[in-house]
């Protein structure tokens, strides 16, 4: 398996990292290749839970090169908080290694993102307002600044205050400044806090002190700061295994997800050819990472989503709040259209499936496979048409369920006859081999089915 890719099925927290966690143990490199602090995974291991939003699983492993690849967008100062959070707890950081054209999420992004969203109001996307869309924009617009522009004072001034012109303007527009000095100002001499308003610069906003800020975070980066794409090319080219790993999921895809309600990269399989500066021929396996079950964070149409006690059942056994924002997410059946969807775009070779020991005791088990449209068109694919996707009801196939805890199982016939049954379901279905099934949130729970 030299080059193999793990990607989310669904619309996200799949648990993609446990499973990268349990693949690196094969592997010699783990790149991320998309998105940025918007993810965010938790580890356990032995007992003590870790939490990354930037750096990739592999990083507990100390012989293991970690990559942030060039498709990713890095909220420097995110990133040096989690360097120095994991050097305080013993992990070696020397195996980091980050692509010199990796994008920087700036805070006039963050500022933006968020400013953009409230100006939404009912119509907001539900982003993590981490900035990432105001950055990938940046990035299509060439007005991007890279981590290589960390090293170069000279040019990372020039190249923040050509970004920075529009952006203040925008901001203005948003209002912006304006509410946040309001709020500051309170409500006292409404005058005199409408005139600081209108004299005084967002101290985030100043070019100097950005400029001096990000010239800081450069000196500290530099020692990780690589030509990414020529470290796969090693591993690779050596028959060495390299996984790359992918951030949010399939249904959050920027072209083939349910677009607007999607994030600014591409989470799918091929993206990782560009978002690490691969072939396509470099990649041998890809892994589909989907919930037993399904969930949604932020807006955004999902069509088996459980408003009653069976999905408060999810949220709460399966602890379903957001590592990056604590949102609570929404819950539902699995859904087959979508999963199969996923299969296909993403050509997955396997499938790991987490989280079934969520479901025990909520049977019967529902399984989406095919949908009804507003007008009653039977649809047995997913559609590609938002109008139809916002209309469309789930029709379901039950399947017994499972009453007995299953989070001690590390075998196929330790299962419930019950949940083997479900999974051979979703993997007829969908037709791909599930070859792990997650029981609970240790390393170790977990059943390799092959
Ligand atoms: P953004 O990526 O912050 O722009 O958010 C766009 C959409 O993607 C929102 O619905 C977010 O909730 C969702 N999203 C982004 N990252 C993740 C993730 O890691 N897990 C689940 N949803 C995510």
């Amino acid at each position: 398996m030299p080059g193999l890719v793990i990607v989310g099925a669904q619309w996200g927290d799949e648990g993609k990292g446990k499973v990268t966690d349990l693949l690196a143990e094969r592997a010699d490199a783990i790149v991320r290749f998309q998105g940025g602090n918007n993810a965010g995974h938790t580890i356990v291991r032995d007992g003590e839970e870790f939490k990354f939003h930037l750096i990739p699983s592999g990083i507990l492993y100390p012989d293991k090169t970690c990559v942030i690849g060039n498709g990713v967008v890095l909220d420097p100062r995110i990133l040096l908080g989690e360097i120095d959070g994991l050097r305080r707890r013993g992990v070696d950081m020397s195996n980091l290694k980050i692509s010199a054209n990796a994008h920087l999420i700036m805070p006039y992004h963050v500022l933006l993102d968020t400013a953009g969203e409230v100006k939404l109001g009912k119509l907001s996307l539900g982003t993590t307002r981490r900035g990432i869309g105001p950055c990938y924009a940046d990035k299509a617009l060439r007005l991007g600044i890279r981590v290589q522009d960390l090293l170069d004072e000279k040019i990372l001034r020039t190249k923040i205050r050509v970004a920075l012109e529009p952006k203040q303007q925008a901001l203005r527009e948003l209002g912006v400044q304006r509410r946040k000095l309001r709020k500051e100002a309170g409500e006292g001499d409404r005058e005199a806090a409408e005139q600081a308003i209108e004299d005084a610069p967002d101290p985030r906003l100043d070019l100097h002190t950005m400029t001096e800020e990000h010239v800081s975070f450069g000196h500290r980066l530099e020692p990780h700061i690589a030509d990414t794409s020529r470290l796969c090319w090693d591993v690779l080219d050596a028959g060495r295994t390299v996984i790359f790993e992918g951030a949010q999921a399939t249904l959050l895809d920027l072209d083939h997800g349910t677009y607007p309600f999607v994030t600014s990269s591409n989470p799918i399989a091929g993206a990782a050819t560009i978002g690490a500066g691969i072939g396509p021929a470099d990649i041998d396996e890809v892994w589909g990472v989907a919930k037993a079950y399904a969930t949604r964070v932020g807006a955004g149409p999902f069509p088996t989503e459980l408003e009653d006690d069976q999905g408060r059942h999810m949220l709460e056994r399966g602890h379903e709040y957001g590592t990056t924002t604590g949102r609570e997410r929404r819950c539902g059946w699995i859904d087959l259209v979508a999963l199969r969807y996923a299969v296909r775009l993403n050509r997955m070779t396997s499938l790991a499936i987490t989280k079934l020991d969520v479901l025990s005791g909520i049977g019967p088990l529902k399984v989406a496979v095919r949908y009804r449209s507003r007008e009653g068109a039977t649809l047995d694919t997913f559609p590609y048409h938002q109008s139809i996707l916002h209309g469309a009801e789930p029709e379901y196939e039950e399947l017994p369920g499972f009453d007995a805890d299953i989070d001690g199982c590390r075998s196929e016939t330790e299962l419930p006859a019950e949940a083997r049954a479900y999974l051979d379901y979703i993997a007829d279905f969908v037709g791909v081999p599930i070859r792990l099934v997650g029981v609970g949130p240790g390393r170790e729970q977990v059943v390799w089915r092959d």
